[in-house]
């Protein structure tokens, strides 16, 4: 079965197009490597021992988009990451955010709502809880107003996909809602490659480790947690990668019990970044380098899943532990440099 991966080439999109092939589709990547590189594709074969089929064009050209689909009419389902994430730079520059974050979506929408028959998967993100009244956090948890526009179009990209599958007979859709996404392939073939400086915190802790950073700034300890800085929900991209097949499976075997659902895709436990530095102490064998700084705008305090809807209606369960996946993450920034 022939499945597209936008933004395969991308941290999550190349873990997940190794565990589609492994599975045994057929995968086609479409991606413009504006924050990715072609070299994952040999990473990504390298693993399966398939190459994936690549066309790199931007999906911000919508006739490009049509005549994709209608090259390749016998697609059966998309999962779409390409989209930009960076937090700030949404602040700074909104405009590209609503552009590539929905434009795009509506884009791959209007082809498929025209086929009999397809599934859609969306990255989407815990961002759209904000900070959550109750944890661990429920996928019925109310959406808060959004911190930043990257989190606004997670939130309104997900209303677009539900409208859509009102009317869209043939279309069914899930929306993942990521927590932390950590880590590296375990073969040390493909992982994380931030370009510049890294906004997020792991990349930031081993590029810190191997000295291409002086020090980790870690921002405030003074929230009220068991050690006063800020607690998420730290998910090995192996284990993500693989909830992005069995959501996909789901929709093919019509297993859906709405056509569109959403489910948070979290470890269930809630880590300090202090304890995240520790375990990365302990994997590396290695004191961190790191000092306490203010707060950072528009952090929330904790925010970790409650993961039982995935676990008992998706059958998906992370199986991997921090130290695991900070060791994947450590052995991968050892090995690109
Ligand atoms: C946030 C969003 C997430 C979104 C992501 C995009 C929430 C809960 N999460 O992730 O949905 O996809 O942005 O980038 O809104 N930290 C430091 N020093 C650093 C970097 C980070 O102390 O140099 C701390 C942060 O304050 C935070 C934790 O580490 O407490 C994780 O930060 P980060 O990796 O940036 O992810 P989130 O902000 O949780």
């Amino acid at each position: 079965m022939k499945i597209v991966v936008t933004g395969g080439l991308g941290f999550i999109g190349s873990h997940t197009v190794v565990e589609l092939q492994n599975k045994g589709f057929e995968v086609v990547i479409v991606d413009n490597c504006s924050n990715s590189s072609e070299k994952v594709l040999e990473g990504i074969t390298a693993i399966t021992g398939t190459s994936p089929t690549f066309e790199k064009f931007d999906l911000r050209e919508k006739t490009k988009v049509q005549d994709f689909f209608k090259r390749h009419a016998d697609i059966t389902g998309v999962i779409h990451f390409a989209a930009s994430k960076a937090v700030g730079e949404s602040v700074q520059n909104p405009l590209l955010y609503y552009e590539n974050n929905l434009n795009v979506l509506i884009y791959i929408l209007q082809e498929l709502q025209k086929k009999t028959k397809a599934g859609f998967i969306f990255s989407s993100s815990c961002t759209v809880y904000g900070q959550a009244d109750d944890l661990p956090i429920t996928e019925s948890a109310p959406i808060k107003p959004a911190e930043s526009p990257y989190g606004n179009t997670k939130q309104i990209g997900e209303e677009i996909i539900r409208d859509t599958c009102k009317v869209a007979k043939g279309l069914d859709a899930i929306a993942l809602r990521y927590f932390n996404p950590i880590g590296a392939h375990p073969s040390g073939h493909i992982g994380e490659l931030p370009i510049g400086v890294p906004q997020n915190l792991v990349p930031f802790i081993t590029q810190t480790g191997i000295g291409k950073r002086e020090q980790l700034s870690v921002f405030g300890d003074d929230y009220p947690t068991k050690d006063g800085t800020c607690i998420r929900d730290y998910i090995h991209v192996v284990d993500l990668a693989k909830a992005h097949v069995i959501a996909l499976q789901r929709l093919l075997d019509e297993k859906n019990e709405q056509n569109f659902e959403v489910f948070n895709i979290g470890t269930g436990t809630g880590s300090t970044v202090l304890e995240v530095i520790q375990s990365f102490e302990k994997v590396a064998g290695q004191p961190l380098n790191y000092k306490i700084v203010d707060r950072r705008e528009g952090d929330v305090i904790a925010a970790y899943a409650d993961t039982q809807k995935a676990n008992n209606d998706l059958g998906w369960k992370a199986e991997s532990t921090l130290d695991h996946a900070m060791d994947s993450a450590w052995q991968w920034e050892q090995k690109i440099n």
